[in-house]
């Protein structure tokens, strides 16, 4: 039986993402309608300039109070893609409080509140989804809270952030500087509000959280994940990277201790072989590696950013929770029971590439190995390149090592920088994917 009384939508921001919800609602209304079994009509947006042009949109549905959209009592379903932590949180506890379910993009109100959130949607027997806040169009979170609810995911490795991959992939690829292809990238909507989020590592850190949250049944925090940027990255990394057979990108490593009994959460940039499918990942495209017990290996991949893409799995929440109201039921709401605790990165045990700049002369070769040797860090392989800076005979010296604890490694890192004969330690970076 099809409904003929609509759902009505408040959409709350009508930027990148918003314009693109806006326009799919309209131009696939019928299918909407049909896919439901009832209409759903936009009853209001909310935005923060209201005199802006907006293409396709009802000037009369534009609003600034998105509060009083929420409270006028016709509302069934907000979209919340403003961004950012205030106002989102408070209007998304706005339409708790007023019998309205959410969809929303925002990770980083996610990451820091979703405990508190879902909470407030659960006791208010509401729906709260966020598909679009992790990887883009990627349908990545009800697979792993749904598709996967039965099965044990013990590792999850993923490019997370379309933005940092854009500009990896050009500063690799066409050897572009930084800020243009900064630039490129915000132009072309993939960037947040503010790219020190993006390239700073934060965006990523908070999917990150949500992701270690679903796939562990813990509750994971934005300030558990460890979190390193990319603005470091320089085209001397990407020289040594080549050399190596590997490129650079900004993973999200998620991952069950052996014994099960804890979980760690990083982001960092790290060098991958190029024999491995996440070398291949390019443009703002994302992809993740899921690693579960019965499963084994799966991987998703798509676009990870811009209106359109997002707006893809925006539509596909909504009319998921749409089908809810409709049948009085509401979907999979946190699952934290495990109650696992986060480690810190010290635990980590990965690989590492480190460019120390070296005096070039005899012993210092023996020193440095001696000290990694000291810290418990086997070396892997070593590199030394000579080479006159004016001051006296240098050399580049490149260590890779075997697996180590990133605790062992820093104690290394620190210990060679007290040495006279190490002038610098000019870049660390971690080896994953092998
Ligand atoms: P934009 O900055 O393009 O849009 C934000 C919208 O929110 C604008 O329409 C703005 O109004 C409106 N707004 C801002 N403040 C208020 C307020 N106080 N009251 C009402 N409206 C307000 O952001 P995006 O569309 O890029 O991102 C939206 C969300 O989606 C964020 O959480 C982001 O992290 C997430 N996301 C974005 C992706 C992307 O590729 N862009 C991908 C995945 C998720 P106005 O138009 O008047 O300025
Ligand atoms: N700024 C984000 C990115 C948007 O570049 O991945 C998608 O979440």
């Amino acid at each position: 039986m099809m409904r003929t009384r609509p759902l009505k939508v408040a959409l709350l921001g009508c930027g990148v993402v918003g314009s693109e919800v806006a326009r799919i609602m309209t131009t696939h209304a019928d299918d909407l309608t049909a896919r439901i079994g009832a209409p759903v009509e936009l009853a209001g947006v909310a935005v923060r300039r209201p005199s802006k042009v907006r293409e396709g949109i009802d000037p009369a549905l534009i609003t600034t109070d998105a509060t009083a959209l929420l409270k006028r009592g016709d509302i069934d379903i907000a979209i919340e893609v403003i961004g950012g932590i205030e106002p989102a949180r408070t209007l998304i506890t706005t339409a708790f409080e007023n019998g309205i379910s959410v969809v929303s993009a925002n990770k980083a109100l996610l990451a820091q509140d979703g405990a508190a959130l879902h909470a407030a949607a659960g006791a208010a027997g509401l729906d709260l989804y966020y598909e679009a806040a992790v990887a883009g169009a990627i349908p990545l979170v009800r697979p792993m809270r749904e598709s996967l609810a039965g099965d044990k995911i013990n590792r999850v490795m993923g490019i997370v952030n379309g933005t940092t991959n854009f500009i990896l992939d050009k500063m690799d690829s066409t050897g572009a500087g930084y800020q243009e292809a900064l630039d490129e990238a915000t132009a072309l909507g993939y960037a947040e509000a503010d790219p020190t989020a993006d390239v700073e590592g934060y965006d990523a850190a908070a999917k990150a959280a949500i992701l270690a949250g679903i796939a562990f049944h813990t509750r994971v925090r934005l300030d558990d994940v460890y979190r390193e940027g990319m603005t470091e990255v320089s085209a001397a990394d990407f020289a040594s990277a080549k050399r190596m057979g590997c490129t650079i990108k900004l993973l999200a490593i998620l991952e069950r201790a052996a014994d099960g009994e804890s979980v760690t959460a990083r982001v960092h940039p790290a060098m991958i072989p190029l024999t491995h499918p996440l070398s291949s990942v390019r443009e703002a495209y994302n992809a993740v590696f899921v690693e579960a017990e019965a499963a084994g290996r799966l991987m998703f991949y798509g676009p990870g950013a811009g209106g359109s893409p997002t707006a893809s799995a925006v539509l596909g929440d909504l009319v998921a929770v749409c089908r809810n109201k409709l049948a009085q039921a509401t979907g999979p709401g946190e699952s934290a029971y495990t109650q696992l605790p986060v480690s810190p990165m010290g635990d980590v045990v990965t690989r590492y590439h480190i460019s120390l700049d070296v005096a070039d002369k005899p012993g210092v070769l023996a020193q440095v190995a001696t000290t990694f040797a000291e810290h418990g860090v086997s070396i892997d392989t070593v590199r030394q390149q000579g080479r006159q800076d004016g001051s006296g005979k240098e050399a580049s010296l490149v260590v890779v090592t075997h697996r180590a604890p990133d605790a062992a490694l820093s104690g290394t890192v620190e210990a060679l920088r007290k040495l006279d004969t190490v002038r610098g330690v000019a870049s660390i970076m971690r080896v994953e994917g092998e």
